[in-house]
């Protein structure tokens, strides 16, 4: 009998340790992770920076609260806004909490309260965030949700406009939708979202939870499109497997997060930001952005000369392979036991999601299992 809440689809085996690509469960079976728990391990399991950041920050000190200065805070802030059209960040510790700094501060700033939001998007489970997702198997259950998030169909322009109106404080979407099915934004709605942005006081508000820290080959997924969001949140490969979470703003933003009007008690503590200035030491970097523009590549070229007939989507190393519409759990399965692990997006999309530093043989060797475990003949034909 568990003593746990079985609020989770575990897999029936448990992961114990983990260098770099490679993990390996509780009877020493060695695992490819393509899920880097989820888009976060970015660096690799026991990354040795990492493990540095952690050793010497552990020894100085863990944690004092936003009740001081904060220089590693200020540090990591100009690190992540450098060279970018943004010039605020706020600490938190989740993806979820990040999202509700995001809204918050849309509301707050706007005096509005409409956030257009849509289907298939996840943007987390607290209140306001599972209000803003765009999925009933999350929204289910819980009672009356945060009012005012109107969901639209995603990539359609025409409902944009229409719903676009003075009553609306924000947009808020993922540049390429995660749990949904690893959907990208399209050339025209970027560009359709960029114009109310230019001719209306509407904020943008870019969810990079997922996308962002480089997942996508470049630091936010966002540059790689016409649109310059007003908030960017972000978590998961922030801490590289240490909780962080944030958002970054814009200049026009500063005065509305004043001092009282939000917070947290560990958000940005000296331990988690000495990790993810590690990590962005690391990743904010045009040689190592590039390396993963290349690895993308080359992974893209293996699945599709390996599955002619399926779908590769998304960027960088946030791929997802869509089996012409057929449920992918019982293959994610078989793919767990043939060595590999992956994540469902959606139910009919496998995704990939190594770490960032995953190399060219392992890409190999990742291919060469889903080929072995995704027989051509099984699957039906886009
Ligand atoms: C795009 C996106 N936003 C928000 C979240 C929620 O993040 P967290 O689970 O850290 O609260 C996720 C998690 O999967 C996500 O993919």
């Amino acid at each position: 009998m568990s003593a746990l809440f079985q609020n989770y689809a575990r897999r029936p085996f448990a992961i114990v340790e983990g260098k770099g690509t490679e993990v390996f469960d509780t009877t020493g079976k060695r695992y490819l992770d393509f899920t880097s728990g989820i888009a976060v391990c970015s660096l690799g399991h026991a990354n040795p920076a990492i493990v540095e950041a952690i050793q010497q920050q552990s020894e100085k000190l863990w944690h004092i609260s936003n009740l001081f200065e904060s220089p590693g805070q200020e540090k990591l802030a100009a690190s992540l806004v450098k060279d970018l059209h943004l010039s605020y960040a706020f600490f938190c510790n989740s993806g979820a909490e990040a999202n509700e700094a995001a809204i918050k501060l849309a509301r707050k700033h706007t005096g509005k309260h409409k956030i257009i939001v849509f289907e298939q998007s996840f943007h987390g489970r607290t209140f306001g965030a599972m209000s803003a997702t765009g999925q009933d198997k999350v929204r289910n259950g819980f009672g009356p949700l945060v009012s005012e998030f109107i969901t639209l169909p995603f990539n359609d322009v025409e409902a944009l406009k229409a719903a676009a109106d003075s009553e609306t404080a924000a947009i808020m979407l993922e540049m390429i939708q995660g749990e949904g099915g690893v959907n990208s934004v399209s050339d025209e709605f970027a560009q359709a979202i960029h114009d109310i942005q230019q001719s209306t006081d509407i904020l943008v508000i870019a969810d990079e939870v997922q996308t962002g820290i480089g997942r996508t080959g470049t630091r936010f997924a966002f540059e790689q499109t016409v649109i310059k969001p007003n908030i960017v949140s972000m978590a998961k490969g922030l801490g590289g497997g240490f909780p962080i979470g944030g958002i970054l703003g814009t200049e026009e933003l500063f005065n509305t997060f004043n001092a009282g009007t939000h917070g947290t008690t560990f958000g940005g503590n000296p331990l988690a930001v000495s990790v993810a200035q590690t990590v962005i030491d690391h990743i904010f970097n045009d040689e190592f952005l590039q390396s993963v523009k290349q690895k993308s590549s080359y992974f893209v070229n293996k699945l599709k000369e390996a599955f002619p007939n399926y779908t590769v989507q998304g960027k960088g190393l946030m791929l997802g392979l869509g089996l012409g519409g057929e449920d992918v759990a019982p293959y994610v399965a078989a793919l767990d036991k043939a060595g590999l692990l992956t994540v469902a997006a959606g139910p009919k999309v496998i995704r990939l999601l190594p770490p960032l530093t995953v190399s060219e043989q392992e890409i190999d060797e990742a291919v060469d299992i889903l080929k072995g475990v995704l027989q051509t003949d099984k699957i039906t034909t886009l």
